[in-house]
């Protein structure tokens, strides 16, 4: 099986933020799909490792914004390379309004929000999907959505030719192991995807 056809699979990209104990959380996710119209229901799958699986868990509400093409690298580097568990995420990222479910959404790079409430969860291994039926929302521009796609030929940096690193990229988020073996059970530190998606350098 070659596994990079999942990779044809097409997908946006998104800010899902939530809050819990008074902190806001929020991670880049591009696992989020509309399901139902009647009532409006949306899919959204969350790494239990994330801190923001927990804070929604806690909360059971979230704010999705959705990404245009305008976003830059920095933009992932801040919400999707780091985690809450260690920074405030808001505190450094000024660009956010409050919606009307107290939640941040993002007011720049991101054409639309969404304001949802969970209402069921199913275990997936190692994550969470959440159903979230859609409360609010409202579009903020007529710019296109960025896809994944486009994330991974344009936003994301290459490796400079004269400095090729060696090791294991991952194939998810670039994170690079620089090592000459990877272990069968290594978890990416970034997005938490597993060896199968590492490839040689
Ligand atoms: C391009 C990209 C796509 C990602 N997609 C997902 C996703 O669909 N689901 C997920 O749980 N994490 C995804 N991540 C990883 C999280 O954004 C990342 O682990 C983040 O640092 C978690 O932050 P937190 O611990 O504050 O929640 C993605 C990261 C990037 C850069």
């Amino acid at each position: 099986m070659d596994t990079k056809a999942l990779f044809k699979l097409g997908y946006g990209l998104y800010i899902l933020t939530t809050q819990d104990a008074g902190k806001n959380y929020g991670c880049v996710v591009n696992t989020v799909m509309q399901i139902t119209s009647n009532p409006l229901q949306i899919l959204v799958g969350v790494n239990k490792n994330n801190a923001t699986h927990d804070a929604l868990l806690a909360s059971s509400i979230c704010n999705i914004s959705v990404l245009d093409d305008t976003a830059p690298f920095a933009l992932f580097e801040h919400f999707g390379f780091q985690t809450s568990k260690s920074v405030d995420k808001f505190a450094a990222w000024p660009q956010i309004k409050i919606s009307a479910n107290n939640l941040p959404y993002l007011t720049e790079h991101t054409n639309a929000y969404l304001s949802g409430k969970i209402t069921s969860t199913a275990d997936y291994g190692t994550h969470t999907l959440f159903t979230v039926e859609i409360t609010d929302g409202d579009v903020l521009a007529e710019t296109p959505s960025l896809t994944y796609a486009v994330y991974h030929a344009d936003v994301k940096p290459k490796p400079a030719a004269e400095t090729k690193p060696h090791g294991y990229r991952c194939m998810i988020c670039g994170y690079v192991h620089p090592e000459d073996n990877l272990p069968e059970d290594f978890i990416c530190p970034i997005c938490k995807h597993g060896a199968a998606d590492f490839e040689k350098l």
